[in-house]
């Protein structure tokens, strides 16, 4: 743990762009090393005795159990801060929890509504803080995702991914993530639903050429991954209507698989079935949905073993 006074500044994971390329790569060896060591039992308990503050103003399943189970099997321990059961959801500031905290934690992992929300707790923050997810980003799942397209792949270069369906968090990370790692990416979404234009600016400055269409078969077609995520993220409940007719046709369907039989097909989930994606193609050969979640164990234990040594 450090105080404010320390001279030396965490290094912090706000998005997939906070690493660079060899840094990341190094952080996904480092997964796969775990993931080893998990398979084969072996102890790792590299952060023994270290502590992360999981801090939630949204819904979770697997980036609050992947975190706990991380660093319990790192020898360290995790500690849930639901918003509504800190101080923080009766009106105290974020500042003033970040410093509380960094007093107290080794690191802060944070899933937040606004992206702003994790840079103020970088900030004010000695301990590094991860981002678990803001409305802008999701670069542990990216992690998870590019760690899983390499044990599918056989690698990252030459593979190419498509990704159908919201611009949005999930989506933003991937493309930064792909343009890291040399992945060619095409990013289909319905008009008024596209990545940011700084994001895909930012996929340039790393090296990456994303292409972006409205075409769903144009993305899907001879693709080796195909990505989707919800049509409508936590917090975009009151546009339901809206989207469900906006994203007509950019469901990941049987009928769309035609055009990629080769391609495995990716979802950070949760899946609504019927919606982004059919359940065959959910449960199909082609999925391989759960090997992704499972990976957000073995990619965030990498990257907090990596921040914190
Ligand atoms: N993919 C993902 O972050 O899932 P949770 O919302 O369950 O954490
Ligand atoms: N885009 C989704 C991802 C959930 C993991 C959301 O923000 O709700």
């Amino acid at each position: 743990m450090t105080t404010d006074t320390d001279e030396t500044q965490p290094r912090h994971f706000l998005d997939v762009d906070d690493l660079s390329e060899a840094e990341l790569f190094a952080v996904l060896d480092r997964a796969d090393e775990y993931k080893r060591a998990v398979e084969n039992g072996e102890d790792h308990a590299d952060l023994s005795g270290q502590t992360l503050g999981m801090l939630f103003q949204k819904a979770s399943t697997r980036t609050r159990v992947s975190f706990e189970t991380g660093m319990t099997q790192l020898g360290g321990h995790a500690i849930f801060l639901g918003e509504d059961d800190i101080q923080l959801g009766r009106g105290e500031p974020l500042k003033d929890t970040s410093r509380a905290l960094s007093r107290y934690v080794d690191a802060v992992m944070a899933r937040v509504f606004k992206h702003e929300n994790v840079e103020v707790l970088a900030e004010y923050s000695s301990v590094p803080i991860v981002n678990g997810l803001t409305d802008d980003a999701h670069p542990c799942q990216t992690l998870a995702d590019l760690q899983t397209i390499r044990e599918h792949e056989d690698g990252l270069e030459d593979v190419s991914a498509a990704w159908i369906g919201d611009g949005n968090n999930v989506a933003q990370s991937f493309a930064l993530g792909c343009a890291l790692t040399g992945v060619d990416l095409t990013i289909a979404t319905p008009a008024g639903y596209e990545v940011d234009d700084a994001v895909l600016e930012r996929a340039r400055d790393l090296g990456g050429d994303p292409t972006t269409t409205t075409d769903p078969i144009e993305a899907a077609t001879d693709a080796d991954v195909i990505y989707t995520d919800v049509w409508i993220s936590m917090g975009q409940e009151d546009e339901r209507d809206v989207r469900m007719n906006d994203f007509e046709g950019f469901q990941v369907s049987a009928d769309l698989l035609e055009h990629a039989p080769e391609a495995s097909v990716m979802h950070c989930l949760p899946a609504h079935r019927g919606e982004e994606i059919t359940d065959d193609v959910v449960e199909g050969d082609q999925s391989i949905v759960f090997d992704q979640a499972e990976n957000r164990l073995h990619a965030q234990k990498a990257l907090l073993s990596w921040l914190l040594e």
